[in-house]
């Protein structure tokens, strides 16, 4: 592993990628076998609520076939912070759009792309790996820009806003979910418990940083608070994570699950006892 790679692992959370191979031999696939996009919905989300906020962005994006262009070509949508492609494949699936699946981690990208490759759909996801910062998007190359629970993690935001403004064609829409800070830090305890969580990136905008943010860049903005279902969310996975726990120990190893517990723990308290973390739902529209 380069220095580099090593280094951009350490800074990312979501690094657990073999773990995907180990739910699909649970569930009796072997490697290579071809597999069903909706054989892997309920494995392939990393984020809150499974399809839900997929299907929000689609409706709010109102991504659809482009009945316009003579050759029925499909919208074309980047998906920034991809992961390993399941909100990119369902999106792609439901909707016949093209999807470009930008990430940053090696190994994720990696994945990615087999899954996308075993599911035949390379014709309609195309995976695309490194910093969304630097990569090379083209101007006005897309209609829509879909991103969930990934944008948090970038620490120059207002470059990122631009960036995306440019590569969006006029009128295109973005739509991202992403966690908010409610308010500010009272005491030491929600410090570090804000600290652990956020793990690369100093701040985390309020739910009014992300709209100045989008409309400096040139967007017109629309806010959906949903802090509400976030703590819900995180209250409910800490309360149920013991019915889990042996058999999450058995298939990943006690090391991977204690480390999610704590994240778990931590999520819970931030959204819950401190009311410091929440949730926001971000539609903006390139004027
Ligand atoms: C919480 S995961 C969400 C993945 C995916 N959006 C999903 O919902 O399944 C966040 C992802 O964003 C990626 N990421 C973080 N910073 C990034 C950057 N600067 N450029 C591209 N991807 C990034 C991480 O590597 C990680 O895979």
């Amino acid at each position: 592993m380069s220095k580099e790679d090593h280094r951009l692992r350490q800074r990312i959370r979501y690094r657990h990628v073999e773990k995907i191979y180990k739910d699909l031999e649970e569930l009796g696939y072997h490697d290579n076998d071809p597999l069903k996009v909706t054989d892997l919905i309920t494995l392939d989300q990393w984020h809150y609520f499974g399809l839900e906020p997929v299907d929000a962005a689609m409706k709010l994006l109102d991504v659809r076939y482009n009945f316009f262009l003579s050759n029925r070509e499909g919208a074309r949508v980047l998906d920034v912070g991809a992961g390993i492609g399941g909100p990119s494949r369902y999106l792609a699936h439901k909707s016949k759009c093209h999807v470009t699946a930008s990430e940053l981690l090696p190994d994720n990208h990696r994945v990615g792309q087999d899954l996308t490759s075993r599911c035949g759909m390379t014709g309609s996801v195309k995976h695309v790996c490194g910093d969304i910062i630097t990569t090379e998007l083209g101007d006005q190359e897309f209609d829509h820009v879909m991103s969930i629970q990934a944008i948090y993690y970038v620490e120059d935001k207002p470059r990122l806003f631009r960036q995306l403004y440019d590569s969006l064609k006029p009128g295109g829409t973005i739509c991202f979910e992403e966690f908010c800070r409610l308010k500010d830090v009272e005491n030491s305890d929600e410090q570090a418990a804000l600290d652990f969580f956020l793990l690369c990136v100093n701040t985390l905008p309020t739910h009014g940083d992300y709209r100045q943010l989008l409309e400096d860049a040139g967007f017109q903005v629309t806010v959906h608070d949903i802090s509400d279902t976030y703590s819900e969310y995180t209250h409910g996975r800490w309360a149920t994570w013991d019915q889990q726990r042996d058999k999450y120990v058995r298939l990943y190893g006690e090391d991977m699950v204690d480390g999610w517990l704590k994240l778990i723990v931590t999520a819970k308290k931030l959204c819950n006892e401190f009311g410091l973390v929440g949730g926001g739902r971000f539609v903006a529209r390139k004027v």
